[in-house]
């Protein structure tokens, strides 16, 4: 078994076999972008993600498993893995919407500067939407500044982002299950928000820091 209210600094495949069948009611999903880059900082080449896929696949069996029939995911992504993961999301879920990350400023890029990232947003199995209907499928959020004091982790996402996947699809006294941790953004969210939670992140350093930032969280309402 598994206890809630807890993040564990573990492999996530290893972690989820202890979550119990159909016991999840949102997937917050923000893995390593995998954009072609080796581990020795040299740029990788589109086909090193089907090194990755066996891992992928294993891990939406899982996904599938835990979560409730109905309940909804949000997979953050960007353009150049997006054609890689979606097939393989679809064969075990629902795909409703590609969502756009608008940052509403520019990032580095070499020709048109990056602006967006992308967000796979669905359903296990089918379900109807709990947001209202006036929702669109651009979202215009500011990223974290590098240069902020909030800034825990290179991919740290902001918590107006994780928060409105949390808002928009799921209840009070709801289960998240985020399973790429990071700083715990899904974390201090869920606990603001009224929502229990459950997290996995495989880097002890990025475990203590999420760590420390729960403890020394101040509960707010968003
Ligand atoms: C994109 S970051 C998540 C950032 C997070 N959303 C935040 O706001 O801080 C992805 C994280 O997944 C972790 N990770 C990579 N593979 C993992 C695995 N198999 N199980 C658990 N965590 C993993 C990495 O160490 C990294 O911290």
């Amino acid at each position: 078994m598994i206890e809630l209210n807890k993040i564990y600094n573990e492999d996530c495949l290893e972690g989820m076999k202890r979550i119990p069948d159909g016991s999840v009611d949102l997937l917050i999903k923000d893995p390593p972008y995998c954009i072609g880059t080796t581990s020795n900082g040299k740029k990788g080449s589109w086909s090193d993600n089907n090194l990755i896929r066996p891992f992928f696949d294993i891990y939406f069996q899982e996904i599938k498993r835990v979560l409730k029939y109905g309940a909804e995911f949000y997979i953050n992504t960007d353009w150049r893995t997006y054609p890689f993961l979606y097939p393989i999301v679809e064969k075990h879920l629902n795909v409703k919407n590609l969502i756009v990350w608008d940052y509403e400023w520019i990032k580095a890029g070499s020709h048109y500067r990056f602006s967006h990232e992308f967000i796979i947003y669905g359903v296990n199995g089918d379900g109807k939407r709990r947001f209202s209907a006036s929702e669109r499928d651009v979202w215009r959020i500011r990223p974290i500044n590098f240069t902020s004091k909030e800034k825990l982790h290179n991919a740290q996402k902001p918590v107006e982002l994780i928060g409105k996947m949390i808002k928009n699809s799921s209840k009070e006294g709801d289960l998240i299950l985020d399973t790429f941790m990071g700083s715990g953004t899904t974390a201090v969210c869920s606990i603001d928000l009224q929502r229990k939670y459950i997290g996995f992140e495989i880097d002890e350093k990025y475990y203590n820091i999420a760590l420390n930032r729960i403890s020394e969280h101040q509960p707010k309402l968003l």
